[in-house]
C-alpha cells in the first residue's frame, strides 16, 4: 500500500489452504488501506477500498461489471465528502454496462472497450480526488473458472492504467492455491504482475498467543475470569497444527467444556471429542465426506491415519505398506480406490507415490487419532456412515 501510494503499485495474491486466514488478512490490509486501522509503525493511508465479490462470473464483461458496481457504491458513500467523486459516479450511473439493456447484448460486446473505460474512470478519480489511490480487494478469486478471464483482465487493465499514467491502483487477490494456475491459464504472463504471498500454518508460539489473546478478550468482557493451564495450552497448539481455524474451533470447544474456570488438557480433550465438539464441527465443515462419506472400510481409514503423520508429503507404496501394517493386497486396493475418489493424490511424475490432498486434512486426522488415544475408543466420535460402496 505504501508503495502504491508512491506510484509503484505491487499487485498481490494471498494464497493458501481453506481456513488458513486469507480473508482475514485481506480484510486487515483493507482496513490499513482505508486508514481505519493504522499499522504499527506504518504510514497513514487513505485509499478508496473496493471489496469485490466475483462469485462465479463467466466473462471479462461480468468482471468489469462486478468491479464497476462496487466502485459506484463506494463512490456514492463518499460523494458528500469528495466533489471529484461526483463526475465519475454520474458516469457509472449512466453506464449501459451496468444496465439491464446491455446485459442482453453482452454476447456481442467486446470486453476491451468497457475494460478501458473503467480504467479511465479510475484514473480520473485518482487524479482528481484526494485519495492515496484505489485498492481493489478480490476475495475468493479462485471461484471463477479460468475461462472467465480474470488473468487477462488484470493484465490488460493494469497495463492500460500505467499507459495513461495512473500508478495508484492496486489489486489484492485472495484464493486457494489453484488461483495462480487459473490466472496463468487465462493469460500466460498474467501471473507475472502479481507478488505471491503464500500463507502457512502458525508457529507454535503464535498459536499460543492467539489463545491467550482470545482469553484476555473474553476476560475483559465476562464477569467470571477464565485461565488456562500450560498443558491445556500445549495441547491446543499441538492439536491445531497451526491452522487458525482449528485453533479457534478447539479453543472455543475447550472453553465450552470447562466448568471450573481453568481450562486444562482434559477440557481440551472433552471439547474436541464431545458430540458437537471441535472434531465433529471441523469434520462436518471440511472433512467428513472425504474420511467417512467416501470410505466405508476401517482398513482404508487406517491407511490414511498412518499417512497423516507425514502431512501432505509424498510417500511410496512401500512406505505406506510398512506404516499401515496392512496386507499388500489391501494397500493396493486402497490406493487405487482412494486415488479414484480424490482422497489421495498420485504423483504424476513418479509411479507409486501418493500423498494426502492437504496438510489440514492430515492435521484433522491427527487430531482425531490423538484425542481417540487419550479418551479410549469407548465413546468415540462416529458419524452415521453413508451407504457402503463395496470396499
Ligand atoms: N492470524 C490469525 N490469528 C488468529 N486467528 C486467525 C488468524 N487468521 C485467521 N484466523 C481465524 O481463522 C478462521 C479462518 O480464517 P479465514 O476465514 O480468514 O480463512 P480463509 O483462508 O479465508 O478460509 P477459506 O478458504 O475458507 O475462505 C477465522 O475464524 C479467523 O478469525
Ligand atoms: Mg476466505
Amino acid at each position: 500500500m505504501f508503495q502504491t501510494k508512491h506510484g509503484n503499485p505491487i499487485h498481490f495474491i494471498i494464497e493458501g489452504e481453506r481456513g488458513i486466514g486469507k480473508s482475514s488478512l485481506l480484510f486487515l490490509v483493507s482496513n490499513f488501506a482505508s486508514g481505519r486501522i493504522k499499522p504499527l509503525g506504518g504510514a497513514d493511508l487513505n485509499f478508496l477500498v473496493i471489496p469485490v465479490e466475483l462469485g462465479n462470473v463467466a466473462s471479462q464483461l461480468e468482471i468489469v461489471r462486478a468491479i464497476a458496481r462496487q466502485f459506484k457504491s463506494e463512490l456514492q458513500r463518499i460523494q458528500a465528502k469528495v466533489e471529484a467523486a461526483k463526475s465519475v459516479w454520474e458516469f457509472l450511473s449512466n453506464w449501459e454496462v451496468l444496465g439491464v439493456r446491455y446485459h442482453k447484448q453482452s454476447e456481442v460486446v467486446e470486453p476491451e472497450s468497457v475494460r478501458d473505460e473503467l480504467a479511465d474512470k479510475m484514473a480520473e478519480f485518482c487524479e482528481k480526488a484526494e485519495f492515496d489511490g484505489i485498492f481493489i480487494a478480490i476475495d475468493e478469486a479462485d471461484a471463477p473458472s479460468s475461462e472467465a478471464g480474470l488473468g487477462e483482465f488484470t493484465k490488460y487493465f493494469t497495463e492500460r492504467l500505467s499507459r495513461i499514467g495512473c500508478n495508484n491502483v492496486v489489486f489484492g487477490l485472495a484464493g486457494l492455491p489453484v488461483l495462480l494456475d487459473r490466472i496463468r491459464s487465462s493469460h500466460p504472463s498474467a501471473a507475472r504482475i502479481f507478488n505471491l504471498l503464500s500463507l502457512s500454518p502458525l508457529a507454535p508460539d503464535e498459536r499460543k498467543e492467539v489463545v491467550r489473546r482470545g482469553l484476555s478478550e473474553a476476560n475483559s468482557k465476562n464477569d467470571r475470569k477464565t485461565s488456562i493451564s500450560d498443558d491445556g495450552l500445549d495441547l491446543l497448539a499441538e492439536l491445531s497444527e497451526g491452522y487458525p481455524h482449528f485453533i479457534q474451533q478447539f479453543s472455543y470447544c475447550a472453553f465450552e467444556a470447562d466448568t471450573d474456570d481453568d481450562i486444562d488438557a482434559l477440557d481440551v480433550v472433552n471439547g474436541a471429542y464431545d458430540k458437537d465438539g471441535a472434531i465433529a464441527q471441523l469434520g462436518s465443515k471440511y472433512f467428513d465426506d472425504l474420511y467417512y462419506g467416501k470410505i466405508s472400510s476401517e482398513r482404508y481409514r487406517n491407511i490414511l491415519n498412518s499417512m497423516a503423520d507425514f502431512g501432505d508429503q509424498w510417500l511410496s507404496r512401500k512406505q505406506i505398506l510398512n506404516l499401515s501394517g496392512e496386507s499388500s493386497t489391501t494397500v493396493s486396493n486402497a490406493l487405487n480406490a482412494l486415488k479414484t475418489r480424490n482422497i489421495l493424490i498420485a504423483d504424476p511424475t513418479r509411479q507409486g507415490f501418493y500423498r494426502l490432498p492437504t496438510r489440514s486434512f492430515a492435521a484433522w486426522i491427527n487430531a482425531v487419532k490423538s484425542v481417540e488415544d487419550r479418551k479410549g475408543a469407548s465413546d468415540s466420535y462416529r458419524l452415521p456412515l453413508s451407504k457402503g460402496d463395496g470396499d
